[in-house]
């Protein structure tokens, strides 16, 4: 398999429809849910430039760091905490146009200024984690990115 990925287009949307199914042949290629979590990442980050782009996965009632691709970053969130807490206690995907006006934003890096935050879920529909996407621009994220990244979500088996 080619290693490295081809991105066309320049609209969002043609990069995710062109990302989409890169991401599908490369994960399929490989059983190892981190190998595959960290992947998606590079693919994520390197396709689209994002500041940010990591998982965070449910342990021990926290959410705990796990593949990422960016500065290094907090390492525990607790229920209910920040962007990536809320999105996980309310099940909910979060798009935070601009991170100074979310209540108890964790400030990981005072670079990151729009977030898209989407919880994970394991074939019995239980949150195992988020993906957790930040911008060093505001407003960079929408419908659009929810839509794509919800596909790119599909495709792994936690
Ligand atoms: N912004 C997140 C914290 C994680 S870092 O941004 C990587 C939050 O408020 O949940």
């Amino acid at each position: 398999m080619a290693e490295d990925l081809q991105i066309q287009g320049t609209t969002k949307e043609e990069k995710y429809k062109s990302l989409l199914p890169q991401i599908k042949a490369l994960v399929e290629a490989e059983s190892d849910l981190i190998a595959n979590l960290a992947n998606v990442c590079a693919a994520l980050k390197f396709g689209f430039d994002f500041f940010w782009v990591g998982f965070y996965l449910v342990k021990d009632n926290q959410l705990v760091l796990a593949p990422f691709q960016g500065p290094v970053a907090c390492t525990r969130i607790p229920l209910g905490k920040g962007v990536c807490g809320t999105a996980w206690k309310n099940n909910e995907v979060l798009i935070v146009d601009d991170v100074d006006l979310f209540p108890g934003h964790i400030a990981c890096s005072s670079l990151s200024k729009s977030e898209i935050v989407l919880p994970i879920y394991d074939a019995n529909k239980h949150i195992v984690g988020v993906l957790d996407i930040d911008s060093d621009t505001y407003k960079t994220f929408d419908e659009t990115d929810k839509m794509y990244l919800t596909q790119v979500l599909e495709l792994l088996h936690f």
